[in-house]
């Protein structure tokens, strides 16, 4: 009897606490904020402007944390550090990675942005061993060949800088995926993503003429390259290889991946890698254009880099001992916040700074406010790389993200970049032409028009000619 009281006790006090709980959630409000008009809510208000002039009125209005509708969904948008830690790495499991379905189709769905939980997790660490320093340092010296072979190039010739970076990204990154081999099939390879991309920000409409449907073709085209690229790498591949590229990294130790899971994850990094790199890299050459003392202290900085290596190649040494060109890197990562925002999803109804996060709604860190706000840089719009010789505060810093998904590229693209500093600061000098205060969005952040620049060979001391 006594035993039947207890747990009638304990039932009544499990339902009452849930109910409590449940009118408790309840009772929680959504962001402060508008959903602007039924369905196209403020996409309107976002695109035809530019962005930091909506996040910033709408942070001055309602506060860090403030909801909107964009892109025909409810969003919750959040512009503090602490907040954006929350959603991207302490309660990341309740916040899914989320692209439209047409994104999906078109890089493949077994790619690794899409997934969470042990799928993900395996993938992760077959891209990490591919890039981390120990896979790179072997990497510099066909890198360095690449960069110097890129920017000689341009010589005496009026560029357009973010189309010559793509080439130059592209290149890297396929070296990095398929190790020497990349020469063979860089072109077919080539043909085929260039293709694709054109579709990517299309209407998703399969039907044949269409923009689209041409890059699902190419997209068909590309796995089937890839395929064969798999097929012989399978049959000429010894037990005891140790994968030093990414395509060995997923085919090493039994990984267990089918050749569509690589396919997708092979193109997957490629769009990961590509365009972002080179839009960082034509903001690099416009900070420096604009910054003459940084620029020469840079090219200082990388004289005595040449001149130490007394005619031997770069190599990862070299590298390291560049803080001066790191710290630009990181200035013009933070000014520029190339990714100004990233995409999540809640996975259930979430209480968030006192808020309901209705399961469904999208959730954006906005890393170009944190990136701007005058509390975690000051004096924001400066281009000082100085203000890197101190540590930033915590989470205020993220332009590879944070968390589980944060960039496993980073070590690889800030390489590529410093390589490619090394090259253009000790041999040449660039002006700008054209207008250039002007930002395009599309979708990373880039100087108008690409920053078109006119590139010529510097009078070098005979003691720096290598
Ligand atoms: C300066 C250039 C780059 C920037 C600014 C950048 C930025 C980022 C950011 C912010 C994320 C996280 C997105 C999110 O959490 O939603 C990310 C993810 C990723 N990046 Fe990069 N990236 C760059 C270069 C690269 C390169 C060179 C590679 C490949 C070698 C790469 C591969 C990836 C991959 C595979 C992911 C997805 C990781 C995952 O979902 O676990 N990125 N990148």
């Amino acid at each position: 009897m006594e035993f039947i009281m207890v747990m009638l006790f304990t039932l009544a006090t499990i339902f009452f606490l849930k109910k409590w709980f449940c009118f408790g959630s309840k009772k929680l409000g959504l962001p402060p904020g508008t959903l602007g008009w039924p369905y196209i809510g403020e996409t309107f208000q976002l695109y035809s402007q530019d962005p930091n002039v909506f996040f910033a009125s709408k942070v001055k209005k309602y506060g860090s944390i403030f909801k909107t509708h964009i892109l025909g969904c409810p969003c919750v948008m959040i512009s503090s550090p602490e907040a954006a830690k929350v959603v991207l790495v302490t309660k990341a499991h309740l916040f899914k990675p989320t692209f439209p379905a047409s994104k999906e189709r078109m890089l493949g769905k077994q790619a690794i942005f899409f997934h969470q939980g042990d799928y993900h997790f395996k993938l992760r660490k077959l891209v990490l061993r591919a890039f981390m320093p120990d896979a790179l340092k072997n990497a510099v010296q066909d890198i360095d060949s690449i960069a110097k072979h890129t920017v000689q190039s341009w010589e005496g010739r009026l560029i357009n800088t973010f189309q010559e970076m793509k080439t130059y990204t592209f290149n890297v990154a396929l070296l990095s995926i398929l190790g020497k081999d990349e020469v063979i099939y860089r072109e077919d390879l080539k043909r085929c993503y260039y293709t694709l991309e054109k579709g990517y920000n299309s209407m998703p409409v399969n039907i044949p003429g269409t923009l689209f449907h041409k890059a699902m073709k190419a997209r068909k085209e590309l796995a089937q390259i890839l395929g064969e690229i798999l097929s012989i790498r399978r049959s000429t591949m010894k037990n005891n290889d140790s994968p030093n590229d990414l395509v060995g990294s997923f085919m090493g130790d039994n990984e267990g991946l089918t050749d569509e899971q690589i396919a997708d994850n092979i193109i997957g990094v490629i769009f990961a890698a590509r365009d972002t790199t080179a839009s960082v890299l034509t903001w690099v050459l416009k900070y420096l254009a604009e910054n003459p003392s940084v620029l020469e202290a840079v090219t200082e900085e990388q004289e005595a880099i040449l001149k130490g290596k007394e005619g031997q190649v770069l190599c990862w040494e070299h590298t390291k001992k560049m803080p001066l060109t790191s710290r630009v890197i990181q200035e013009t990562l933070r000014v520029a916040s190339i990714l100004s925002f990233t995409f999540r999803e809640a996975v259930e109804d979430v209480e968030f700074e006192g808020y309901l996060i209705p399961k469904g709604w999208k959730v954006l860190p906005l890393f170009r406010n944190i990136h701007h706000s005058p509390e975690n840089f000051p004096d924001p719009e400066k281009f000082d790389p100085s203000r890197f010789e101190e540590a930033p505060k915590p989470n205020t810093f993220m332009p590879f993200g944070s968390g589980i998904h944060a960039c496993p590229g980073n070590e690889l693209a800030k390489l590529e970049i410093l390589i490619l500093v090394h090259h253009l600061t000790t041999k040449y000098r660039w002006s700008m032409v054209g207008p250039q205060n002007g930002i395009q969005y599309g979708p990373f952040a880039l100087p108008q028009n690409g920053l078109p620049i006119r590139l010529s060979l510097k009078e070098t001391p005979s003691t720096l000619i290598q």
